[in-house]
């Protein structure tokens, strides 16, 4: 399973790289907007940090507004992924980035159809918005989990980026329904490593040392 981070803050990025756990970045708009910086200039500056796909999202909403925007982008770093909405115009530029051979996320599914129309027409990558519909009480989970299936019934390539993620839980949950990948906050991330018993656990071990060290016995 791939972990990617889910922002434009190059500082969250540079220090999840370290750990070696980031296998690619997703961005959207609302996430570019917090960083007061070029759209270009980060996106840019993510692909030299990172060695994986980077999703870079669209903000036109004709088909012909999104290719011109796609192939912009494109030409950025051969990492680079062309988020789209999964709405109709959305659907005709992905068709012609398939053709194309650039890779492609269709972003903000909230059905297990538009998964399934968004992996006929070649998307590399899906991305069901789990915490969004468990935020209007619908198990966004389940969603996924419909995808996973429909998916393997047909032998589709296309990966499912478990998105919006907003807790622990969401990616334990991806995992046991074996997503390609879960795309999350920071926050997230770091919550992964931790359990208060490894916590409790190191103190006393390293107590217990101190009478080793303190009898000379290290
Ligand atoms: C995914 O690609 C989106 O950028 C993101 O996961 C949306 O998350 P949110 O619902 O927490 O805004």
């Amino acid at each position: 399973m791939k972990f990617f981070l889910d922002t434009a803050n190059i500082d969250e990025i540079r220090e999840a790289a370290e750990y070696g756990l980031i296998d690619g970045v997703t961005t959207n708009p609302s996430l570019v907007s917090k960083e007061g910086r070029s759209f270009k200039e980060i996106i840019t500056e993510i692909a030299r940090i990172v060695d994986g796909p980077i999703s870079a999202e669209v903000v036109s909403t004709d088909a012909a507004g999104m290719l011109a925007e796609a192939y912009d982008l494109a030409k950025i770093h051969e990492n680079i992924v062309i988020k789209i909405p999964m709405i109709k115009e959305g659907m005709k530029a992905l068709k012609q980035l398939t053709a194309d051979g650039i890779h492609t996320n269709v972003t903000l599914v909230f059905s297990s159809n538009q998964a399934l129309v968004a992996a006929k027409l070649g998307a590399t990558y899906v991305s069901p918005f789990v915490g969004r519909f468990d935020d209007i009480s619908q198990v966004g989970m389940e969603l996924v989990a419909d995808i996973a299936q429909i998916f393997s019934n047909y032998d589709f390539e296309t990966q499912i980026l478990v998105a919006s993620c907003r807790n622990p839980l969401h990616i334990r949950e991806a995992a046991l329904l074996g997503a390609h990948v879960a795309t999350m906050p920071y926050s997230v991330l770091e919550q992964l490593l931790k359990h208060p018993l490894t916590d409790i656990g190191l103190a006393r071990f390293l107590k217990d040392w101190e009478k080793v060290t303190s009898a000379g016995k290290a």
